[in-house]
C-alpha cells in the first residue's frame, strides 16, 4: 500500500513508478484526478475515497471491457452494501450507467478510470467515490451526490475502502476464471438504461437521440433511431429524456 497525504493523481503515480500485482495507492487529498474522455475528477480532501488498484491479469487474450464488468459491478455491490448498512431504500435507487458510472437516485456517485500498462499485463484501476463531501462545483451540482448526502450519515472511509477491495477482488476472479458470461450478466442486471430513450454524445462528438435497445457481451451499446440500431463502442449518455 502506497499513501499520500496529498498527490496529483494515484493512477499516474501507478503508471510512472513500477508497482507490483496488488499494490494499492491511496491518498487523502488527489489535486489533478483524471476522469474518462479527459474530464477532471474532483475530490474533497480528506471526505472522498480516491485510489489506484494495480491488477495483473496473466492472459494476454483478456479484454479490458471484462475488467470494466467486474469493477463496476464490485463497487456497485460495495455501495449498495454500505447503503443497507445505514438503512437506505436501495431498491430502485441505485444503477450503473454505461459503462462504469454509478448513480444514485440518477446522480452519479462514483466513477472508475481502468488503465492499461499492456507491456506488463498490468491494469491501473483507478476509483473515485463521493463520500463525505455535501457540496459540489456548480457544474457538478445537478449531476452529483455523495453517501453523506444520500444516508444522512458520515461514512467511514476505512470501511468502505475494506469493503470495496474485498468486492473487488471477488468479482476480479471472475475476470481470472474466465467465467465471462456471469460477470457480464451481473453487470448488466445493474444497468438501467436499457429500453430508454438517451441523448448520446459518440465518439466524433455528434449529438443524437435514441432508444438503448442493448448493451453487448464486447461492451458495445445498441441504439435505436428511426428504426434503425447503430452499435457504438464508445461515447457518454448524456441524460434520460
Ligand atoms: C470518471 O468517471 O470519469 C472516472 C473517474 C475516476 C477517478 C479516479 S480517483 C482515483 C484515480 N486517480 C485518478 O486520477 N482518477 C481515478
Amino acid at each position: 500500500m502506497y499513501y499520500f497525504e496529498e498527490i496529483d493523481s494515484t493512477n499516474n503515480f501507478a503508471k510512472h513508478n513500477s508497482l507490483a500485482d496488488g499494490s494499492i495507492v491511496l491518498t487523502n487529498h488527489q489535486t489533478n484526478g483524471k476522469g474518462r474522455h479527459e474530464h477532471a475528477w474532483i475530490s474533497k480532501k480528506g471526505a472522498d475515497l480516491t485510489f489506484t488498484l494495480v491488477k495483473k491479469i496473466a492472459d494476454q487474450n483478456t479484454e479490458q471491457v471484462k475488467l470494466v464488468f467486474a469493477v463496476t459491478y464490485a463497487v456497485y455491490e460495495t455501495i449498495k452494501e454500505i447503503l443497507i448498512k445505514e438503512n437506505f431504500e436501495i431498491s430502485g435507487n441505485i444503477s450503473v450507467k454505461w459503462p462504469n458510472d454509478i448513480l444514485i437516485r440518477q446522480k452519479k456517485i462514483a466513477g472508475i478510470l481502468i488503465e492499461a500498462k499492456p507491456q506488463k499485463n498490468l491494469y491501473l484501476i483507478g476509483i473515485g467515490i463521493n463520500v463525505n463531501g455535501t457540496s459540489f462545483h456548480d457544474a457538478l451540482k445537478k449531476k452529483s451526490t455523495s453517501l453523506c448526502l444520500e444516508t444522512g450519515k458520515s461514512i467511514d472511509l476505512n470501511f468502505l475502502l475494506i469493503t470495496l477491495v474485498k468486492n473487488l477482488n471477488k468479482y476480479l476472479k471472475f475476470v481470472e476464471d474466465h467465467k465471462y458470461k456471469e460477470i457480464y450478466n451481473l453487470w448488466r442486471n445493474s444497468l438501467t438504461c436499457i429500453n430508454q430513450n438517451v441523448e448520446f454524445l459518440d465518439a466524433k462528438g455528434n449529438l443524437l437521440t435514441g432508444t438503448v435497445t442493448d448493451i453487448l457481451e464486447n461492451g458495445q451499446i445498441q441504439i435505436r433511431q428511426n428504426g434503425i440500431i447503430s452499435e457504438y463502442n464508445t461515447g457518454e449518455i448524456r441524460l434520460q429524456l
